[in-house]
């Protein structure tokens, strides 16, 4: 699983930094286990940076081990000034900075430009491993993922979902002297499943397909998720509704704000929930389902006529909000 991706990151970090500390970010969903999912930001904070416990957190658990968050820092993502003074502080405890490159679990958000190199460079300059966790994006916005998409190559990667088209399968990728360390049996990441042959017959399946006369499969579904959002778009407009369409080929957000772009979940903040929920309840009764959230993925499979049918159905449930 991906979950597992990401902790044996953590792992790996840790025993080639010597360091104990990470860094996660607002909006972001790294797997369920303890000591990433969840809690928020703690604004009011002089000290380390540590999250919080709160009912306001979407994803609040109960059962959580309570020492779980003490050794991570949670922050606001996007804001390179908030990262540089952590950094001038506890910098040389931190084994790793860990984030989606493009912020698809909490709106679709771009990076600004400049933030993800910026994170690189300040990486390199405190000796801390950086990973981007491309398990949604990896093979979804590229063969080459969001990193290759957007020309910011991180010391360390996970990857997931749609590597092996829908079997189970995740995998980390990185810098050789990073995962010698699991062939120096010097960290361990074991599982039952780890290298099975259907996992590993289905991803390299799916390259297969998307390698494919030059990337053919990537330009298709680019074109019917313009055909979706350009007529999303247009409906709301007609209908006088406010509207936000986001994200990288491969996924989008639609949500009723307006808003250009929104770089972080708290640019979010002000969407019209209720009518988000009325338009899904709209489009279902259509026939018409998407993901919570506002979220859109695209799939090889959709044809024109779906979203021609979508659009239909769009246009309608606008009509009624
Ligand atoms: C960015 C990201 N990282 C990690 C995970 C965890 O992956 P899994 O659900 O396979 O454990 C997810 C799952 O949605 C994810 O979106």
């Amino acid at each position: 699983s991906g979950s597992e991706a990401v902790q044996l990151v953590i792992r790996l970090a840790r025993a080639y930094t010597k360091r104990r500390y990470f860094i996660r970010f607002e909006g972001h969903y790294n797997g369920w286990l303890d000591n990433v999912l969840g809690g928020v930001v703690d604004d009011q904070t002089t000290g380390k940076p540590l999250a919080l416990e709160s009912d306001d957190d979407p994803v609040k658990t109960e059962g959580r081990d309570p020492a779980a968050f003490e050794y991570s820092f949670k922050l606001p993502w996007n804001d390179i000034e908030v990262l540089e003074k952590v950094l001038e502080k506890y910098g040389e405890e931190v084994a790793l900075i860990h984030m989606e490159p493009i912020l698809i679990n909490a709106g679709c958000c771009p990076p600004r430009p400049g933030y993800l190199e910026r994170v690189r460079e300040l990486c390199t300059k405190y000796g801390i491993v950086m990973s981007l966790d491309e398990i949604i994006t990896g093979f979804r916005v590229g063969l080459n993922g969001a990193q290759g998409m957007l020309g910011v190559t991180p010391d360390i990667a996970t990857f997931g979902k749609a590597m092996a088209g829908g079997v189970p399968m995740s995998a980390v990728a990185g810098k050789k002297e990073i995962l010698d360390l699991l062939i120096q049996q010097r960290v361990v990441g074991a599982g039952t499943f780890n290298g099975y042959p259907l996992g590993l017959a289905a991803s390299l399946a799916t390259i297969k397909i998307l390698e494919k006369d030059g990337g053919a499969f990537y330009n298709k579904i680019g074109k019917i998720q313009n055909r979706l959002t350009d007529g999303l778009k247009d409906i709301g407009k007609r209908h006088g509704l406010p509207t936000l369409l986001q994200g990288p080929r491969g996924a989008f957000l639609f949500e009723f704000i307006d808003k250009e772009v929104a770089y972080s979940v708290r640019e979010l903040k002000a969407v019209d929930a209720t009518r988000q929920t009325k338009f899904r309840t709209l489009l279902l009764e259509g026939g018409i389902l998407f993901f919570r959230r506002g979220r859109w993925y695209i799939s090889g499979g959709i044809t024109e006529a779906d979203v021609d049918k979508t659009l239909e159905c769009a246009d309608r449930a606008m009509s009624k909000l």
